[in-house]
């Protein structure tokens, strides 16, 4: 079995180690132009270049849960996409969406402000019903996330495309719920895949949607947001503000007006990171299997594009 490793901005050598341990019967490279074609590859935003090199390839691993850079490319016809399957991705987001929520629901940056002036002061408590907490995607991330707020007793609404009947979770499906979702949501989660449907769904008129004093919780994909609309909202004050992960342009360019709003909190893309050794795990797990002739789970529709 032949392995190509092709991933932009990530490292490949602790990836080559990693599979070919695992498949030692393997012949594991990272590509370069020219390379013999391969049977599987671990792909990251691969140059469209590596992709013509591989008209016959059997299935194209993405490292990430995401395959929005991947499905952007001209891909072999043939060939299987295969997203990663959380492998260690749902419990950080929930950490990290719990963290964010709870960090506004309970105003502890307000709290740190205080102190660091020495003020012993209280804010009157917020009660939990009156924070509903709507979730866009209900997917492997999406589902995770809902049990973790539903355990910190927020109601809790969600948003996919297919029905769903989750325990605890409110569920909205399709287009036509999307009003509905918005206007009953007071601090919102976008964890969609970035597809056609889906590009600028946050933009002025969803997120003007939210309860007054809304909260934006952003962990998807940058091409989501329209961030003016964002900031607009937040400047009128329909919007409390938001806590951003993801950006239309990343690394977040110097002097982006996130950086310093005082109402919007930025981190550098890392809600939930590629954890290699159970990556590889999974991936290696998946080849085995498809050499087995067997199905694997994870595997993208192209045509939905998630
Ligand atoms: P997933 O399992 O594919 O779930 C996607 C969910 O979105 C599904 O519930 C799907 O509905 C719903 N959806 C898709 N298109 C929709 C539409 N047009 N209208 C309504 N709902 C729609 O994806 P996941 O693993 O949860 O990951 C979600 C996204 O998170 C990824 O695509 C990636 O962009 C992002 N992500 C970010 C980070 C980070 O560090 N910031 C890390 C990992 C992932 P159905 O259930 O009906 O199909
Ligand atoms: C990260 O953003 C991913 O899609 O896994």
């Amino acid at each position: 079995m032949r392995i190509s490793i092709c991933c932009t901005d990530t490292k490949p050598e602790p990836w080559l180690a990693g599979l070919q341990a695992a498949l030692p019967q393997a012949e594991v490279s990272v590509w370069a132009p020219g390379a013999p074609a391969a049977d599987y590859a671990v792909v990251w935003a691969p140059p469209q270049q590596f992709l013509d090199e591989q008209p016959h390839i059997k299935a194209l691993f993405n490292i990430g849960a995401g395959v929005d850079a991947l499905m952007q490319r001209n891909l072999p016809p043939e060939a299987l996409v295969v997203r990663l399957d959380d492998a260690g991705m749902s419990v950080q987001m929930a950490e990290y969406v719990c963290h964010a929520l709870i960090r506004h629901f309970r105003e502890f940056d307000q709290y740190e402000a205080d102190v660091a002036q020495g003020k012993w002061s209280y804010r009157r408590p917020r009660l939990r019903r009156d924070c509903p907490v709507g979730i866009m995607g209900l997917g492997v991330l999406g589902q995770r996330v809902a049990q973790a707020v539903a355990q910190f007793e927020f109601p809790v609404l969600g948003w996919s495309r297919s029905a769903k009947q989750l325990t605890g979770v409110q569920c909205f499906a399709g287009d036509a719920t999307l009003p509905a979702f918005l206007s009953r949501t007071q601090v919102l989660v976008c964890l969609l895949p970035l597809t056609e449907d889906t590009r600028g769904i946050l933009n002025r008129q969803t997120l003007s949607q939210l309860r007054p004093g809304g909260y934006l919780i952003h962990v998807a994909r940058g091409g989501h947001l329209v961030e003016q609309d964002l900031l607009t909202l937040i400047d009128q004050g329909h919007l409390a503000g938001a806590t951003l992960d993801v950006f239309q342009t990343e690394p977040l360019p110097g002097g982006h007006v996130f950086w310093q709003h005082p109402k919007i909190i930025v981190t550098p893309h890392t809600s939930a990171r590629t954890l290699r050794d159970e990556s590889i795990a999974q991936i290696v797990g998946k080849m085995l299997a498809l050499e087995c002739g067997e199905p694997v789970a994870g595997v993208v529709d192209r045509g939905r594009g998630y």
